[in-house]
C-alpha cells in the first residue's frame, strides 16, 4: 500500500524562483536565505518520494474571480508552469499522477471533502518555487506531484480546522492506494506578510515562530485562528499558514528535523520545517 512518512512545509516566494532561474543562487547575498535549504536538499534525496501531494494557493494564474474552489485537486497527466509577475518559470512540466489523484478524490469526497476535480490546470510560483526550492535547477522533476490548491485568496477561505481535518483525509486515502509508493504531502505559503494596502511589509516574526513551534504537538490549537486573525496579525497573505495545516494533519505524531526563518525575503517572512513521523516503540 502507499505510505506517508514525512512532510514539510515552506514558504513560496516567487522571487525566490527568480533567483534560482536566473542562476544568482549561490551570490553571497542570497547564502543566509538559501543556506537554509541544504539541510532539505540531503533530506530529500535519501527520502526519494515517489509522489508529492503539493498544497498550495493559485494566485490568480489559474483560477480567478470567474471560478473559486475552495479546495481543487489536479487529477491530470501533466501542469504547465504559468505566473503572474515574471511570467512562466523557465522549468519543467509537473508530471501529476493521475491514479492516485482519482482515487484521492474519490474517498475525500465519500469522507466529506467535495473536492473540485481539475483536468487541466496551469501551476504558479506557489507550486513551482517550493520545487525548486528543494530539488534546485534539475532537467526534470524527480518525482510526480499532485497539485492541491486551496483558496486562500478570496473571503472566506476554509477554517483552519477545515485544513487540518482534510489533512487527517488525506492521509487515510493515502494508505488505501494498492501501490507501494512513498507519499509526501508539502504545506505551502505564509508566513507572514502582506503585499498590498496601508499594511503592506507586514511582518510578525513572534507571531511565525509562535506558529512553527506550536505546529508539531498543538496544531489542534493553531486550526482554531481565523482568517480575520491571520489577517490581523500576519498580514493578508499570512493567511496561506492554514496550508500548513494539511501537511500537518496528514501526519501522526512527529518529530521536526528541520527548521529554517529568515526575515525579510522580498515582502516576506520565509518559513520552512521539516517532519518526520515518529517510529512506532
Ligand atoms: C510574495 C510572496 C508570496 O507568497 C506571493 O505569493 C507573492 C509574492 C513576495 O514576498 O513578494
Ligand atoms: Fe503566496
Amino acid at each position: 500500500m502507499a505510505n506517508i512518512h514525512a512532510g514539510l512545509g515552506t514558504s513560496h516566494i516567487p522571487l525566490l524562483g527568480r533567483i534560482i532561474d536566473i542562476g544568482d543562487s549561490a551570490k553571497p547575498d542570497w547564502a543566509p536565505v538559501f543556506s537554509g535549504f541544504e539541510f532539505t536538499k540531503q533530506w530529500i534525496q535519501k527520502q526519494a518520494p515517489d509522489v508529492i501531494i503539493l498544497v498550495y494557493n493559485d494566485h490568480a494564474t489559474t483560477f480567478d474571480m470567474k471560478f473559486i474552489p475552495t479546495f481543487a485537486i489536479g487529477c491530470a497527466e501533466e501542469f504547465k508552469p504559468a505566473d503572474e509577475g515574471y511570467g512562466a518559470r523557465p522549468v519543467p512540466i509537473v508530471k501529476g499522477a493521475p491514479e492516485l489523484a482519482w482515487h484521492l478524490t474519490e474517498q475525500l469526497i465519500l469522507n466529506g471533502f467535495d473536492m473540485t476535480v481539475v483536468n487541466e490546470m496551469d501551476v504558479d510560483h506557489g507550486l513551482t518555487v517550493p520545487l525548486s526550492m528543494v530539488f534546485g535547477q534539475v532537467e526534470k522533476w524527480p518525482c510526480r506531484v499532485i497539485p492541491l490548491a486551496v483558496n486562500t485568496m478570496v473571503y472566506p477561505a476554509p477554517t483552519g480546522e477545515r485544513c487540518l481535518a482534510l489533512g487527517k483525509a488525506l492521509r487515510k486515502a493515502i494508505e488505501q492506494f494498492p501501490a507501494e509508493l512513498n507519499v509526501q504531502v508539502w504545506g505551502t505559503g505564509g508566513m507572514s506578510h502582506q503585499l498590498l494596502g496601508e499594511r503592506a511589509g507586514l511582518i510578525n516574526q513572534p507571531w511565525d515562530i509562535s506558529f512553527m513551534d506550536r505546529l508539531k504537538d498543538n496544531a489542534t490549537e493553531l486550526a482554531k485562528i481565523s482568517q480575520e486573525q491571520y489577517i490581523r496579525e500576519s498580514g493578508t497573505e499570512g493567511s496561506e499558514m492554514v496550508m500548513w495545516l494539511i501537511m500537518r494533519g496528514a501526519l501522526n505524531r512527529v518529530k521536526e528535523v528541520h527548521r529554517h526563518y529568515h526575515v525579510p525575503v522580498s515582502n516576506t517572512a520565509l518559513g520552512h520545517i521539516i517532519f518526520e513521523e515518529e517510529e512506532l516503540p
